[in-house]
C-alpha cells in the first residue's frame, strides 16, 4: 500500500510517498527556517503563507520522485494535530481537496505519533510494545507505545519542552534560531562540568520534567557575567546545559523503563538528533542489555515520510476521516 503523506504543522512544508509504513519511495521537505531566523522564532502568519505557496510544488515533487501519479496512490495521510493552527489547516485542506478529487481514503495523523513512527522507517525490526521518549520543540513526553495506535503518556514536562529549552538557552548565547543544533555542536568541544546547573525534579511525579529553571539558570549566568564585563566560554556553558538536560531526560526515561519492565527504548522528535542524548541512551541501554533505537538523523526533524509511516498503521486500525476533518492546535497523543 502506497500512501501520499503531507506535513505542515510548523515551519516545514513536506510531502512523501511511503510503502506499507516502512519504505520511503520519496520524501521532500521545504524548510522556511531561513525566513523565521530573521525573527528569532517561527512567525505563525508567515508560516501559513509559505505553506500555501509551497504545498502544491512539494506534493508534485514527492509524486514525481516516487515515479507515480496521484491516482496510483492508495491513500492520503495528513498531520492534523497538534501544531500551529493556520499551518496545519493548509495541509489538512490540501489533503481534503485531493481526497475529494480522487476518492482516495484520508487518514488523519497525530504529529507526535508520526515522530515515533520515524523509527519504523529506520529500523525494520522495531515493533511495539516499547517505551518512547518523545522530545520536540513543543513537547517532552515519556510514552508507553502499547501498540502502533495505542499509547499512554506516563511523563510530561510541567513547563518548557526540551527543544524549547535548548532554543532559548542557545538564543541567550547568541546562536541563531533554531539553536538546539548549534548548542549541540558547541557542546562537543566544551567541558560539561564547567558550570554547576540544577537537575530539576517534579515532586511526586518521578517521570515528569521541568526545564524552565534550568533555562533561567543559564540566562542568569550570562546576564551576571555580561554585567561584570566577562564573556562566558560558550562551549563550556553549552556542554554543561546539554548535560543537565540529558541527565534529566535519561534518568527519568531509564527509571520509567525499570519500573514498568520495558527493555526496548526509543527516542523520537527533533531533540532525538542530539548527539549526547543518543549516546547516553545507547550506553544506558547497553549496560542493561536493552534495545535502543533512535531515528536516522534526516528523519528526526519534521518530515512527511514519518506521517506516511504512522498513517499506514492508523489506516490498518480503521482510522480514516471524511471531509469534515478539522485541524487541532492541541490534542493528546492518546487521542
Ligand atoms: O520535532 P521538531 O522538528 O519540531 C517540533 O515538532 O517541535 O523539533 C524541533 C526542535 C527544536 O527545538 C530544535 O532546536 C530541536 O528540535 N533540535 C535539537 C537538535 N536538533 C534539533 N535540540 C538539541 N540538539 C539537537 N541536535
Ligand atoms: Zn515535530
Amino acid at each position: 500500500m502506497r500512501i501520499l503523506a503531507i506535513e505542515s504543522s510548523c515551519d516545514e512544508t513536506a510531502a512523501a510517498v511511503v510503502e506499507n509504513g516502512r519504505m520511503i519511495c520519496s520524501s521532500v521537505v521545504a524548510s522556511q527556517v531561513e525566513e523565521h531566523k530573521l525573527y528569532g522564532g517561527v512567525v505563525p502568519e508567515i508560516a501559513s503563507r509559505r505553506h500555501c505557496e509551497a504545498i502544491n510544488g512539494v506534493v508534485k515533487e514527492a509524486l514525481g520522485r516516487a515515479g507515480m501519479c496521484l491516482d496510483e496512490a492508495d491513500a492520503l495521510a495528513v498531520t492534523y494535530a497538534p501544531g500551529l493552527i493556520g499551518a496545519l489547516l493548509v495541509g489538512v485542506n490540501f489533503a481534503k481537496g485531493l481526497s475529494m478529487a480522487t476518492g482516495l481514503p484520508l487518514i488523519p495523523v497525530h504529529h507526535l505519533r508520526s515522530h515515533i513512527a520515524a523509527n519504523y522507517l529506520g529500523h525494520q525490526e522495531l515493533k511495539p510494545p516499547f517505551l518512547c521518549l518523545v522530545v520536540s520543540g513543543g513537547h517532552s513526553h515519556i510514552v508507553e507505545v502499547l501498540d502502533y495506535t495505542k499509547m499512554r503518556v506516563i511523563g510530561r514536562t510541567h513547563d518548557d519542552a526540551a527543544g524549547e529549552a535548548f532554543d532559548k538557552a542557545a538564543r541567550a548565547m547568541g546562536m541563531p534560531y533554531p539553536g538546539g543544533i548549534h548548542l549541540d555542536k558547541a557542546a562537543e568541544s566544551g567541558d560539561p562540568e564547567a558550570f554547576r546547573l540544577p537537575r530539576p525534579r517534579v515532586s511526586g511525579s518521578p517521570y515528569d520534567f521541568s526545564f524552565s529553571g534550568l533555562k533561567t539558570a543559564v540566562i542568569n549566568q550570562i546576564h551576571n557575567a555580561s554585567q561584570k564585563g566577562i564573556e562566558l566560554p560558550v562551549n563550556d556553558l553549552s556542554a554543561s546545559f546539554r548535560k543537565a538536560v540529558t541527565d534529566s531526560l535519561t534518568d527519568h526515561f531509564i527509571r520509567a523503563a525499570e519500573d514498568l519492565g520495558y527493555d526496548t527504548l526509543v527516542l523520537a522528535g527533533g531533540v532525538s538528533a542530539n548527539s549526547l542524548l543518543r549516546r547516553r541512551t545507547a550506553e544506558e541501554c547497553e549496560k542493561r542489555g536493552w534495545h535502543c533505537y533512535y531515528p536516522p538523523l534526516p528523519l528526526c526533524g519534521d518530515n512527511a515520510a514519518m506521517v506516511g509511516a504512522q498513517g499506514y498503521y492508523e489506516y490498518l486500525s480503521g482510522n480514516t476521516a471524511g471531509s469534515d476533518l478539522n485541524a487541532r492546535a492541541t490534542l493528546s497523543i492518546e487521542l
